[in-house]
């Protein structure tokens, strides 16, 4: 029976996933499986987006026949000939003789190579910027050679503004029930794979790959069909963003990458030492992968993740002990660059696998080689343990240089950080679909490069929660026009239990899809949060800024200006013994507060109330 999902008005997505292949490219584990994504749009004329891999074409063929209810198939647009995509096309051709093949020259010659069917008054050339009108659809073709084979192209449906990226922006992992990135948790479950696709498959070829994002940026996109992987019609700058980073072999994150290569485990032993000793040094961000153990594959995708990796191996026949050997390997052909690496031996006689090690990791563009290599001879004996203790003591040092770029997804303008003063933002969140906000008092710039900041956030606030959950969040810096009713709707009302976003009217969104205030502000920005601390009764949160906007020329409404011209003196109506918050004027009757009591509307603490003056 046919499994065909409507992608929207028009167009059908007729692909299938296989959860039965063990490895991809007969290289790659794909524990979570594979889907073979294939698309037809019913216009005046049938146009059908790629095919399948073979294993899934009964599947695929049941679906297209589903879509097309009767009707011909008049085209079928190759993109990308390498076979998990087109080993059905010539069954195509069988089961719709008149189909017309639209293709570049490349596929083309192909197409020849792989198939025997007379392609003779069969094939529509077009070459970059060529356009096919299928009714109200008009689609254009943007040549993306090596991204992943030379042939590669993508296709832009101007009228629906969809973009038929090919092997871009695809990602391992079947499709088990949803088709679009945003039915799922795409950063928590598919990211990992996403990075493991992106960097195996087309790592290689960076600059092939900015040559495509360069051509993608002059493209109006609402939606991305990629040939693997979940479709996006929402949330794409982030990994838009990934694909630049990657491609221009920057890392993720700061964070160190320990592989080690361990044949009676005396080097995994060193490895684990360092390990210990780089969290005792703060650093938080530690992946660790026994090269026997774990596929290439994923570590490749670690290293293009991480900015500092470490490599430590045992000497094995006179050479690197081989599993260490094949990774290395790897990561030179995947092109891997601009690391700091530091590097472990380990050899019972003749120790030669970290000189070794090293001339692979010269053979590498931008790597910078720490000096400090650990030379084992069988086992880690004290004189190693302080040499791992000094190891972890210079990549702590390395890795807090602000060396990385902050997620940038949107503009950041320097001037809009000038508007910061020991003042009030409205701090948002969104969580799921809701939207919600409070009134903080303390946030400040803490580097410029990278643009980081940290703000704390009392705990009652549901606001902290959807921050420390989604970690993500805006600022929004209040400026001397805010009117007291704006302190009361963010500051004196919990989100637990009161929507502030549905009706309030001087919002807009930013980059990160989270609301800001537009009127009564000077400045926005959008943060990513990158570790927080606990402090009792509040968190601190330190956050990358992503995006930055200078909103109105006003006076950042400091807490001394919103007490002297904006909080009206609190009155207590009637005479009553007890203390009055001087923040937002709640009366608490009684002789004494009570132990660690917080002010129910503005949740702060005993220390803002004064006794009422009877
Ligand atoms: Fe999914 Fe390059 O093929």
């Amino acid at each position: 029976m046919h499994c065909i999902r409507k992608v929207s008005d028009n167009l059908y997505w007729v692909g299938a996933s296989d959860r039965r292949l063990a490895l991809f490219e007969n290289i790659y584990p794909i524990p979570q499986g594979v889907s073979y994504n294939a698309y037809v749009l019913l216009d005046e004329k049938t146009v059908l987006l790629d095919t399948v891999d073979k294993a899934v074409s009964e599947q695929f063929f049941e679906n297209l026949q589903a879509a097309l209810a009767g009707r011909e198939l008049d085209y079928v647009i190759v993109n990308h000939m390498e076979p998990d995509h087109c080993a059905t096309l010539q069954e195509v051709v069988c089961r719709y003789p008149n189909v017309q093949i639209v293709c570049n020259q490349k596929i083309a010659t192909m197409i020849r190579q792989f198939f025997s069917f007379e392609t003779e008054g069969r094939i529509k050339l077009v070459k970059e910027g060529d356009t096919l009108q299928t009714g109200s659809h008009t689609f254009t073709f943007v040549m993306a050679p090596m991204v992943h084979w030379p042939e590669v192209m993508v296709t832009y449906e101007i009228t629906e503004k969809i973009l038929f990226s090919a092997d871009a922006f695809g990602t391992f992992g079947a499709l088990n029930g949803p088709l679009f990135a945003d039915q799922v948790d795409f950063d928590r479950d598919f990211l990992p794979e996403a990075r493991r696709y992106y960097t195996n498959i087309v790592g290689k070829y960076g600059p092939q790959v900015q040559a495509l994002l360069k051509k993608a940026a002059g493209l109006e996109i609402e939606m991305i069909c990629p040939l693997h992987g979940y479709i996006w019609r929402s949330g794409m700058d982030e990994l838009i963003e990934k694909y630049d980073r990657w491609s221009r072999y920057m890392p993720e994150e700061e964070g160190v990458l320990i592989v080690y290569a361990s044949i009676y485990g005396h080097t995994e032993n060193a490895a684990n030492i360092l390990a210990a000793k780089l969290s005792e040094q703060g650093i938080q961000r530690i992946a660790m992968y026994d090269a026997s153990v774990t596929h290439p594959s994923y570590i490749l995708a670690e290293a293009f993740r991480y900015s500092h990796i470490v490599l430590a191996s045992a000497t094995y026949n006179a050479g690197i002990f081989t599993p260490m050997e094949t990774l290395l390997l790897d990561l030179k052909a995947h092109n891997l660059q601009n690391r700091t690496v530091a590097i472990i031996e380990n050899g019972s006689w003749a120790p030669t696998a970290g000189k070794l090690m090293a001339e692979h990791v010269a053979g590498m563009k931008n790597m910078t080689l720490l000096e400090q290599k650990i030379s084992l001879r069988s086992s880690v004996k004290q004189e190693q343990l302080e040499q791992l203790e000094n190891l972890a003591v210079i990549l702590a040092a390395s890795l807090r240089k602000p060396e990385l770029r902050p997620q940038a997804v949107g503009e950041v303008q320097d001037n809009a950080m000038y508007k910061f003063s020991y003042g009030l933002f409205v701090l948002s969140a969104r969580e799921e679909d809701f939207d919600n906000g409070c009134i903080i008092n303390t946030a400040i710039q803490i580097t410029d490069v990278p643009k980081r900041i940290a703000f704390a956030v009392n705990k009652g606030n549901r606001t902290h929660d959807m921050v420390l959950k989604t970690g993500e969040f805006n600022l929004s810096m209040l400026s001397t026009s805010a009117p007291f009713k704006l302190f009361q709707h963010f500051g004196f009302q919990s989100g637990r239990d009161t929507d502030k976003f549905t009706e309030f009217k001087h919002k807009q969104r930013s980059k990160n899809g989270l609301c800001y205030l537009d009127k009564y502000t000077n400045a926005f920005l959008s943060g990513k949060v990158i570790g927080s601390i606990d402090y009792g009764t509040h968190t601190l949160f330190v956050a990358d800024v992503t995006e930055a906007k200078v909103l109105s020329e006003e006076e950042s409404v400091t807490y001394a200006y919103y007490f002297q011209h904006i909080k009206p003196s609190p009155k207590v109506e009637k005479q009553v013994k007890g203390f009055v918050c001087k923040i937002c004027g709640y009366v608490y009757e009684g002789d004494a507060l009570p132990e660690g009591y917080l002010c129910p509307l503005c949740k702060h603490d005993a220390s803002y109330f004064e006794p009422i003056q009877v």
